[in-house]
């Protein structure tokens, strides 16, 4: 198995603060059950499926690519940032995920199920994998989800939809009913038109068809749910797929993360999760995203051999430069000290032209704190981030943290910049004898 490289426990701050409660939940290991994998799906597949005593896994979605032929950047105004690639041919798309279906079919629980979402690129393809892989009869639905949007073709009707298959490990799968409300002349009625006189409307509302049009596309830049990541997709739409086949405390697993809107989900509804992805935006995107929303604490495993700003045992393959001001200590009562942190200068690997070094705070996405660093795991404890509004929110760079009297302090900073690179800097100092009492 891949090691486990950071674990998040979330506590952001969107200030220039005062933290007070070092002996609070923050501080305090709660165990972690939540995992994410930046790694290949395949490696993390092969490795869960091979490993004995894993916990079954109850649902698994996936939204992989979906061979659009597109180069999917960041939607970050000022980045640009490559998040992954969709350019392939029928056979390599099917290379690439006939595998990788197998493999999800053997870690599903028995009594499992799984969701995989695609559109008219290769859904005609994908079907026939799924009946082959998982056998037709273990076949449940095909979700057919509309949506609108843009897009003005002259020459076919405007593409707007895109399709869910879920297919069982066995006819034993978990389905939870779901509802919609009545329209409106059903309502007005108080009687379906269909139905007539014979039937009640019931207050849980219409049993939900197998096509869904009333969950929009992320189609505002300026949404609260928008983190800019592509092909990014809304919180109801997974939250209807998890409420439907799991049940609360089922292990749930996203083989292809993106920005982790299934993590985020899942938090919301108890479901312990996995989540896979290979892109290093993904997981900065996801990093801030559940920091933000104050998840469970996670654990990240990495592949270091994935990318070049994968971490490796804690510290970030990175030229990157980070320059941190001089830490001030000062008294806390008897057993506290007061320790002030403060980013001074960052310049990103590849500084875009037009940019000076002057702006770096722009280029900062957010940065974490590891108060008592081992070397070996960062342990975030604190997130600063930028609030989230409308307008781009400033960053906060300076902190003065109360931290137990020690002898001597080894405290990391991970900085992770707009084009998802990172750099860690580790900062040792010690108490002068009369400090340390
Ligand atoms: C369509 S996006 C998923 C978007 C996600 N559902 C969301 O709401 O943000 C597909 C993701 O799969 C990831 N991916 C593609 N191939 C992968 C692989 N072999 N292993 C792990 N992740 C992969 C990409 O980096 C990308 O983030």
């Amino acid at each position: 198995m891949l090691p486990v490289v950071q674990n998040v426990y979330p506590r952001p701050l969107f200030n220039e603060s005062n933290i007070l409660d070092p002996a609070g939940r923050e501080l305090t290991d709660r165990s972690i059950t939540n995992q994410y994998f930046q790694a290949d799906n395949l490696q993390v597949l092969k490795a869960w499926s091979q490993t004995e005593n894993n916990p079954p896994i109850k649902l698994i979605y996936i939204d992989p690519p979906f061979m659009s032929q597109i180069h999917y950047r960041s939607l970050k105004e000022n980045s640009g940032q490559h998040a992954f690639e969709d350019r392939w041919q029928p056979e390599s798309y099917l290379d690439m995920l006939y595998p990788r279906l197998r493999l999800m079919r053997e870690v599903l629980a028995e009594d499992g199920s799984i969701f995989v979402h695609v559109d008219w690129h290769v859904s005609h393809y994908v079907h026939l994998l799924l009946d082959e892989i998982f056998g037709a009869a273990n076949f449940i639905n095909e979700i057919v989800w509309c949506y609108s949007g843009g897009g003005n073709s002259r020459r076919h009707l405007q593409r707007k939809h895109d399709l869910i298959f879920w297919y069982g490990k066995s006819p034993s799968y978990t389905y939870n009913p779901q509802h919609r409300p009545y329209t409106k002349g059903t309502l007005e009625r108080g009687l379906t038109a269909v139905k007539g006189d014979k039937y009640k409307l019931a207050a849980e509302g219409a049993l939900l068809q197998d096509w869904w049009t009333d969950i929009n596309k992320i189609l505002s830049p300026t949404a609260y749910e928008n983190f800019k990541y592509p092909t990014q997709k809304p919180r109801q739409l997974l939250n209807r797929i998890i409420k439907m086949a799991s049940h609360p405390g089922d292990l749930v697993a996203d083989f292809f993360a993106g920005s982790g809107t299934t993590a985020e989900v899942c938090n919301e509804l108890g479901r312990p999760w996995i989540m896979c992805d290979n892109s290093p935006l993904a997981l900065q995107t996801t990093i801030s995203r559940l920091a933000r929303a104050d998840s469970p604490p996670f654990a990240i495993y990495a592949d270091s051999t994935a990318n070049k700003t994968a971490p490796e045992n804690g510290n970030a393959v990175s030229t990157a430069k980070l320059k941190m001001k001089a830490i001030t200590v000062q008294e806390n009562g008897d057993d506290h000290v007061w320790v002030s942190l403060g980013i001074d200068a960052y310049q990103p690997q590849e500084l875009p032209a037009n940019r000076t070094p002057e702006e770096f705070a722009s280029f900062i996405e957010f940065w974490e704190i590891d108060p008592d660093y081992n070397e070996t795991i960062f342990n975030s404890r604190y997130q600063l981030l930028r609030p989230r509004q409308q307008k781009p929110g400033l960053l906060p760079l300076n902190i003065l943290l109360s931290l137990p009297r020690r002898q001597t302090y080894k405290i990391a900073i991970k900085v992770h910049d707009i084009f998802a690179g990172q750099q860690i800097q580790v900062l040792t100092f010690s108490l002068s004898a009369s400090a340390q009492k």
